[in-house]
């Protein structure tokens, strides 16, 4: 098997997993608990929280666990709204961009249905890098919260965060950034980027699904929301999922040791010459974002005269994975929001395929993939041009 799709989901390493596993059974006291089961719980909790931290270099006291990425996403923007209404002026426009994972996109909407907000969606370039005079003037404009990704799910490009998080400074406006596809792929450090929020999620990295955490600069105008029993100092309540806390928190501590050992560099490597051998084997090819600072795990190649759909199919068929820039709903496609906000026409959409490799993947597997996909592609144009040629054949033969 080849599984290429590692920014739709991680596995679980096998360290990962043994490290939740005490917490599903023995050590299952709650973690709010006084006796020695609950502070077993607890410190376990504490040592992820710590691991998580140093991951992002953030402090501990920073870190909010959370259900995962989306529900990071919602509480950052959700919050900034309480705690701008308490200390600022109240908020009345909020600002995203045309690229944001639904994630932002629905808590936004949402936000700004109920409280009458003003929402500016700002637009990309057609490398897919957010227009930075437009965020200028919705600043100007008034907008108190700002949410921008740091890195996009589908193409991989860069968002310029330090700038941003400069101009939202100016105009004291709260940035949140979605830092979901960022973690692990780029060096990231929240004590030197200057936004008040950032959201992050364990199965991207190795952890398990349902865990993520909320990191909340000190001091940011951040209000809690969901409040519950007082959990995560407050600010989450809850109790916590220790069994899944342990598992981000390994995951973390072993992804850690991977960046210290270059594995940023490594995943360049292989996705350089996955993209430089398909460009070099196919005609027809453009790389999406390319000329652009991208994550240096994933490709996101439009490829003409295909149906990205059929060439996955193929692929699943002989294990091996990647995704599609296209959603089938039904019976019907859904082009991506992102690739048409970068101005890709429907049929590029319909074409694009996105191969994101990981910590599993070596050089080999990318030789292997590209193969697959070239053979994929030229035998689907083939079948194309044939029943193009019977079509014509049989034009011609009714015109006579
Ligand atoms: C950029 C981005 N933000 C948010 C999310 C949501 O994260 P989760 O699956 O942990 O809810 C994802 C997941 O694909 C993502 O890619």
């Amino acid at each position: 098997m080849i599984y290429a799709d590692h920014n739709s989901t991680t596995a679980c390493s096998a360290r990962v997993t043994a490290s939740m596993i005490p917490y599903l059974g023995e050590r299952f006291g709650n973690p709010s608990s006084s006796h020695r089961l609950g502070k077993e719980a607890g410190a376990e909790v504490e040592r992820a929280r710590e691991s998580v931290a140093a991951l992002l270099n953030a402090r501990p006291s920073e870190v909010i666990f959370t259900s995962g990425g989306t529900e990071s996403c919602l509480q950052a923007l959700f919050g900034a709204f309480l705690g701008k209404n308490t200390t600022d002026a109240a908020c009345t426009a909020i600002c995203t961009s045309a690229i944001e994972h639904v994630a932002v996109h629905h808590a936004v909407a949402t936000l700004a249905k109920f409280n009458s907000l003003e929402h500016t969606r700002l637009p990309v370039n057609e490398s897919g890098v957010v227009c930075l005079s437009a965020l200028e003037d919705a600043l100007k404009a008034g907008a108190g919260i700002v949410s921008i990704m740091y890195a996009n799910n589908e193409t991989g490009v860069i968002s310029p965060m330090k700038e941003i998080a400069a101009l939202c400074q100016q105009y004291s406006a709260f940035l949140h950034t979605d830092s979901v596809q960022a973690l692990g792929k780029v060096p990231l450090s929240f004590a030197d980027l200057g936004v008040d929020a950032m959201s992050v999620s364990g199965h991207k990295i190795g952890g398990p699904k349902g865990i993520g955490a909320l990191i909340v600069r000190e001091g940011s105008p951040w209000e809690p929301y969901v409040t519950g029993g007082g959990q995560e100092s407050g600010r989450r309540g809850g109790t916590q999922a220790v069994a899944l806390i342990a598992g981000f928190g390994e995951a973390a501590r072993e992804l850690s040791e991977k960046l210290q050992n270059g594995e940023i560099d490594r995943l360049r490597q292989i996705r350089d010459s996955f993209e430089k051998g398909l460009l070099e084997c196919l005609s027809g090819v453009t790389v999406n974002g390319a000329s652009a600072e991208r994550l240096v795990n994933t490709s996101s190649v439009s490829i003409s005269g295909v149906s990205a759909h059929d060439v996955l199919a193929e692929l699943s068929e002989k294990e091996m994975y990647c995704s599609a820039g296209s959603a089938c709903k039904s019976s019907s496609m859904s082009p991506s929001h992102v690739l048409s906000a970068m101005g890709l026409s429907l049929i590029e959409c319909l074409g694009t395929i996105r191969v994101s490799f990981g910590s599993t993947n070596s050089l080999e597997d990318a030789g292997e993939l590209l193969e697959a996909i070239r053979e994929e592609v030229v035998a689907l144009r083939k079948k194309q041009e044939k029943s193009l040629a019977a079509l014509m054949k049989k034009t011609e033969g009714n015109q006579q």
